[in-house]
């Protein structure tokens, strides 16, 4: 990762498992080479699993470990300029439900990123939205109860207004990319894990890359996984 020539760098959640002191010590660690790099470009939201217990909100372990990263407490909508033409609005829709995976997506949540977009329009030609959970799965890809967004409609009604020209977002470990019927101007990518470990190459350690053109296209997504050897494996993904 550290050897790419990335602008921005965006990290959509998930940096523990369940959200121990010792799990948010490792990945403060496992970051602080990518925050040398990247400063204030790395871009970092938390996954439900960096809110997994009451215990670790409460000591605000994710604030402690990652003064950097958007917060989302209080006010949890954020956006940032990554160029004048395009900004990024990020959200954080994660809170503990203990034994259960859900985000939870409320009206009070919608408000705030309608607003957010609003205001941002003013601004910027094309906006990129980050969260951390999908909306849309691929047709070989199950959406289960107890693991998916609670108010993923509202937020695809939200989309389908707003037309961000990107939703990136992590959560299931697999890495993909596809357009929903609800919100075809937007291209959904789920960046994949970031740490696991997979003969899949979807579903093994990656990311992924991509181009902004002026005209606010998306171009050049790039799938990346990790070889065994640690080295960077490249595949074109086909937009057309
Ligand atoms: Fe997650």
């Amino acid at each position: 990762m550290l050897q790419e020539e990335a602008d921005t760098v965006l990290f959509s959640g998930d940096l523990t498992t369940t959200s121990l002191d010792s799990e948010f010590r490792e990945a403060a660690d496992a970051f602080s080479p990518l925050y040398e790099k990247w400063g204030d470009n790395l871009i970092v939201i938390p996954g439900n699993h960096d809110r997994y217990t009451p215990k670790s909100v409460k000591a605000k372990l994710y604030e402690k470990y990652f003064p950097r990263a958007f917060a989302g407490s209080g006010d949890r909508v954020f956006s940032k300029t990554l160029r004048d033409d395009v900004c990024v609005i990020g959200f954080d829709s994660s809170k503990p439900f203990m034994l259960r995976s859900n985000g939870d997506f409320t009206l009070k949540l919608k408000e705030e990123l309608d607003a957010e977009f609003e205001k941002s329009k003013q601004l910027h030609k094309h906006i990129i939205l980050m969260g951390h959970f999908p909306y849309s799965y691929p047709s070989d890809v199950p959406s289960k109860f107890h693991h998916k967004l609670l108010g993923e409609e509202s937020l695809a009604e939200l989309i389908s207004r707003h037309n961000p020209i990107a939703y990136l977002h992590g959560h299931k470990h697999v890495r993909w990319c596809l357009r929903d019927a609800v919100t075809p101007e937007t291209l959904c990518i789920n960046a994949g894990p970031s740490g696991m470990s997979s003969s899949n190459p979807d579903k093994h350690a990656g990311w992924m890359i991509f181009d902004v053109t002026e005209s606010g296209s998306i171009d050049q997504l790039i799938k990346v996984h990790l070889s065994k050897d640690g080295e960077p494996i490249r595949e074109t993904v086909d937009l057309n």
